[in-house]
């Protein structure tokens, strides 16, 4: 088996990328296949990895093996056809992770967004159709639904995206969907929430937080950091996008939540107590703009369907991950000093407030 991964040089798809080429999938550790599948063997274990990655600002080819028998890696972009018609055939599998993902960022300016997240996501599904691709995973977002106040979102929730990036993510939605209808693709869509974890660009609330706080500087908590989000780690994320791969069904969208409902306030104090701080390194700052007060999944469609549940607690993921950063300045100092120094930073939206 081949796998293509797009993206797999950002924070979630090199974690994906590191598992599977460590055999992490193997035997689906902690999942319960129902009995007809006797066991549900790992179809893709073993396999061949291509990643596609540009290395924007947020890629970094530190963050996989330098070398390894059964990984190839290209720099590409995902909107480049001739270069996808060059690596895709052979192929039997794309995951596809590759986009821009940082909201501030989309608010600062869309056109980047709507290029790699919409027109990349049909130049690559297109490229599929002509290599003869077997299966797609397309990993999107809780973002594409919009703000809810209570309860939480099913998979046939009405789309209602409110940043630039959400809306370019929902229409790359659409569009993966359009290639299953109309042409047969076999794709299947993921849609999770906040994750965390080691490798994820200090741009994100949690590194930025805890690489500042480590650092001795203070932390930008947007508004009144009364805004929830539902933090999962990066390891049950990619969990859930392999177990789709295997199991998914085609045409089907599958939410990936993990529950764990926090306001940015409490990660803010519980990031805080981690790094030893206190409140005199918080900064109140103005807040984003079009901020989603809350996010929430209702995930019983893959627990139920697909037998997944997340297994790492969030107080435990937490701690292990301000203790990565801790144990790992090298990896984090040289990506904030490649971001300060870059040309095009994003307006920021975080003045201080008065
Ligand atoms: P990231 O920004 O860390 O990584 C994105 C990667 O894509 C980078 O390696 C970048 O170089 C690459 N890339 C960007 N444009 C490209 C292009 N045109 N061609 C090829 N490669 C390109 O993002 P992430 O946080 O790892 O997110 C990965 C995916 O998961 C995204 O699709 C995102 O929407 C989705 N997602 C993220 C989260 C989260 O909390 N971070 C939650 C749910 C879904
Ligand atoms: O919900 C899934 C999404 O989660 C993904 O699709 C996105 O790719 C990912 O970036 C993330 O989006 P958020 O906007 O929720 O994440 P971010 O880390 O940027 O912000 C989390 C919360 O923290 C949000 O309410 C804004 C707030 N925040 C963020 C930053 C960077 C601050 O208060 N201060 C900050 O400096």
């Amino acid at each position: 088996m081949k796998i293509l991964v797009t993206g797999g040089a950002g924070f979630i798809g090199s974690h994906y990328v590191r598992t599977l080429l460590n055999d992490g999938y193997d035997g689906y550790d902690g999942y319960d296949a129902p009995e007809a599948d006797g066991g549900t063997p790992d179809a893709y274990a073993g396999a061949d990895v291509t990643v596609l990655d540009k290395l924007t600002y947020a890629g970094n080819r530190e963050n996989l093996p330098a070398a390894h028998p059964r990984l190839t890696f290209v720099r590409g972009d995902i909107c480049d056809a001739a270069l996808l018609d060059d690596l895709l055939p052979g192929h039997d599998a794309v995951v596809h992770f590759a986009a821009e993902s940082h909201v501030d960022r989309s608010v600062a300016s869309g056109a980047e967004f709507v290029r790699t997240n919409v027109l990349g996501t049909q130049t690559l599904l297109e490229a599929c159709l002509r290599a003869g691709v077997q299966r797609f995973v397309h990993v999107s977002t809780d973002e594409v639904y919009g703000s809810i106040d209570e309860g939480s979102w099913t998979e046939t929730w009405p789309l209602a995206p409110n940043s630039p990036y959400a809306a370019s993510k929902a229409s790359s939605d659409l569009v993966a969907r359009a290639y299953w209808r109309t042409h047969g693709l076999n794709v299947s869509i993921t849609r999770c929430s906040n994750n965390y974890g080691p490798y994820q660009h200090p741009e994100k609330l949690i590194p930025l937080f805890v690489t500042n706080l480590l650092e001795g500087e203070s932390v930008p908590l947007y508004g009144e950091g009364a805004n929830i989000r539902e933090w999962l780690h990066v390891d049950d994320h990619c969990r859930a996008i392999h177990l789709v791969l295997n199991r998914g069904r085609a045409g089907e969208i599958y939410n990936v939540g993990g529950g764990n409902e926090r306001t940015n306030r409490q990660i803010t104090e519980q990031l805080l107590e981690l790094t030893g701080s206190d409140w005199s390194s918080v900064r109140r700052v103005a807040d984003r703009k079009g901020h989603d007060l809350r996010y929430s999944l209702d995930e019983s469609k893959i627990r139920d369907e697909l037998g997944y549940a997340p297994r790492i607690p969030f107080e435990q993921g937490i701690a292990e991950t301000v203790a990565w950063y801790r144990d790992n300045p090298g990896w984090w100092k040289a990506v904030k000093s490649a971001s300060a120094t870059a040309p095009s930073q994003p307006a920021r939206t975080q003045e201080p407030v008065a």
